[in-house]
């Protein structure tokens, strides 16, 4: 028994010794296997023990414990050293450091923001509708019945679900606004919309629009036009910009307008206004009647203005953008633009 004491003693200041003479992670790791590994020092020291009586058992178990962790201890503290070493020599200041890219908000995001600040700004609520819609609020409650010839002119993704539908235009929010909150109000919609059309330059199957809603006593077509002068200086940020307007169609609205904008790039023409010097840029006119009885508002006693316009359209004319397919093809290039 005196002899496995004595060698559990004697190891113990051997191996401590040993440790610190290492000078190489290497070499630490060779007597980490010689003093703990499976058939090392300490396994050798278990199996004497094994072998021994009862009550030699008693008094040297717990002192190879006590030997197994000072041998741990002993190997962490020089390996650690080793680690620190190493980690502070591969630090290297410098080092090549690939361009980092970053990501951002998207063009339409930022549009988006944009329009909504302005048309907060005039006192308008961004309000938000369903894509998924049904058939009387995309056709029926902006005055387009069953029969209507405009509902095959909106080229409408129709669901397998009855009656249910991808909205083709962000004017569905008007009886949807009008049923919940009543006049008056001010009501700014963007969202995103769904055609079933040709895909070239300026069309694409899904795109987004914004709806503008205005209902109150006595709102005329000069507030109207007003607003989207007002909106339009802010959008491309001068004041000398104009608007013209022209009669256009469309079921929900009577008068029905177009409204064009005086090129904000030039005053002869150039290649943004086709050399015209006029740009098309809202769908617009006076809420029907029909609407408003739709909306569960009376039209004897309100009127209101609405108008709607595609946002990609306007980025278009903004920023020269000459196809409508690059704001969603993930190309960085021009992502990284805005
Ligand atoms: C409408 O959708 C009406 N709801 C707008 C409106 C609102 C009129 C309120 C009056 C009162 P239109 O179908 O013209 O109108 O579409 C509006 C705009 O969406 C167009 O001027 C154009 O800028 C954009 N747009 C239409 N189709 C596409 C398409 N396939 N791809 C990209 N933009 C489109």
């Amino acid at each position: 028994m005196k002899s496995l004491k004595k060698r559990i003693q004697s190891v113990e200041k051997e191996a401590h010794n040993a440790f610190k003479k290492c000078t190489t992670a290497q070499a630490v790791e060779e007597k980490r296997i010689h003093y703990l590994g499976r058939k090392g020092v300490f396994t050798d020291l278990m199996s004497q023990l094994k072998a021994a009586p009862l009550e030699q058992k008693r008094e040297l178990g717990p002192l190879l414990n006590t030997l197994k962790k000072s041998l741990q201890e002993a190997y962490e503290k020089k390996n650690n050293s080793f680690s620190a070493q190493t980690d502070r020599d591969t630090f290297d200041v410098t080092a090549y450091l690939p361009n980092q890219t970053y990501g951002s908000l998207h063009i339409l995001t930022h549009i988006q923001e944009e329009l909504n600040s302005i048309f907060t700004s005039m006192g308008y609520t961004v309000a938000d509708g369903p894509e998924v819609e049904t058939e009387y609020y995309n056709f029926t409650t902006l005055n387009i019945e069953q029969d209507h010839p405009a509902r095959d002119s909106h080229d409408t993704f129709w669901l397998s679900n009855p009656e249910r539908l991808l909205r083709t235009h962000t004017s569905t929010i008007q009886a949807r606004v009008m049923e919940k909150t009543g006049p008056p109000l001010a009501i700014f919609s963007p969202g995103r919309v769904y055609r079933n059309e040709a895909l070239d330059a300026s069309h694409n199957f899904l795109f987004h629009q914004a709806e503008g809603l205005f209902v109150d006593k006595n709102v005329s077509v000069s507030h109207l036009l007003a607003t989207a002068k007002t909106f339009l200086q802010a959008f491309f940020q001068t004041d000398e910009l104009n608007i013209r307007v022209r009669p256009g169609y469309f079921p929900f609205v009577e008068p029905g307008l177009e409204i064009d904008a005086s090129c904000p790039f030039c005053k002869d023409g150039c290649s943004v206004c086709k050399y015209t010097t006029w740009i098309e840029l809202l769908g617009a006119g006076l809420v029907h009647p029909n609407v408003l009885r739709y909306g569960g508002i009376d039209p004897d006693e309100f009127s209101g203005f609405a108008f709607g316009f595609g946002i990609e359209r306007l980025a278009m004319v903004k920023y020269g953008i000459n196809d409508i397919r690059l704001f969603q093809n993930n190309q960085l290039q021009f992502l990284t633009q805005f």
